[in-house]
């Protein structure tokens, strides 16, 4: 399994909004841990994703850097940030983002195959077994619930063994008791996978599992709290 400390230095994210330029993302320093479980806070608006874009490779910063295991990944071209997302990174989104045309099973071995990962359709069998979901891995999305395409959703972020695991309000489009079992199982599979995680949540109880707690606000880090003691950022 590979390992990913992800970090950045004074990152700040300005975009064009008319004839104004607005900062999404004031000097961020923030470093992830391998095998951390990180949640990201805040309030809507206060530049969560925008973050996880950026930590994730999928975005680059107007200023500031990042890096990946000591490998700066901001002045990278788009080829080489995709092969590093391939490699380590696995993402889960609110809005599922499963392929209508697949079958539960076809969603889940797809990166697999991409990745020519061996024993890919044992390793996505095992993986919608550990969600639940054995019995519909030949469904199409449209015939499972909204719970059930999240669950779709995780075994297919976990199947290739990500170093590192982002997921952006997974919960933000199910029900309260729908999303928790969700989280309870993002929070299960991390551990079982020993995968790093950043998690953007409103769900305090779940953020209070993560080893630290970063809270944003106006696209600045207004303090972290870690399960140990309060540390500025
Ligand atoms: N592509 C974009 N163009 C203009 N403004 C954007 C864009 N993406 C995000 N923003 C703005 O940046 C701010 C932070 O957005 P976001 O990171 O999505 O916040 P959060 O995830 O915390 O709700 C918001 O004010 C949002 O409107
Ligand atoms: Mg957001």
């Amino acid at each position: 399994m590979s390992t990913a400390r992800i970090e950045c230095r004074s990152v700040t994210k300005r975009l064009p909004s008319g004839s104004q330029v607005l900062t999404i993302l004031d000097r961020i320093d923030l470093a992830i841990e391998p095998g951390e479980f990180v949640a990201i806070l805040g309030p809507s608006g206060s530049g969560k994703s925008t973050l996880l874009g950026l930590l994730a490779g999928l975005d680059r910063p107007t200023e500031g850097e990042i890096y990946v295991d000591g490998e700066r990944i901001d002045t990278q071209d788009e080829d080489r940030l995709a092969l590093l997302r391939r490699r380590k990174v696995g993402f889960v989104f609110q809005s599922f983002q499963l392929l209508g045309n697949l079958t539960a099973l076809e969603n889940v071995l797809l990166p697999l195959e991409l990745a020519r990962v061996e024993h890919a359709r044992e390793r996505a069998n095992e993986l919608l077994g550990a969600v639940g979901l054995a019995a519909r891995s030949h469904h199409y999305p449209s015939q499972l619930s909204g719970g059930e395409q999240q669950r779709v959703a995780l075994a297919r972020a976990f199947a290739p063994r990500p170093a590192i695991l982002f997921a952006d309000e997974p919960t933000g489009n199910l029900d309260l008791a729908t999303g928790g079992r969700v989280l309870e199982l993002l929070i299960e599979l991390r551990a079982r996978e020993r995968t790093t995680l950043v998690l953007v949540t409103h769900d305090l109880e779940v953020a209070r599992l993560a080893d630290r707690r970063v809270h944003l606000r106006a696209g600045r880090i207004e303090r972290i709290e870690s399960n140990t003691a309060v540390a500025s950022p």
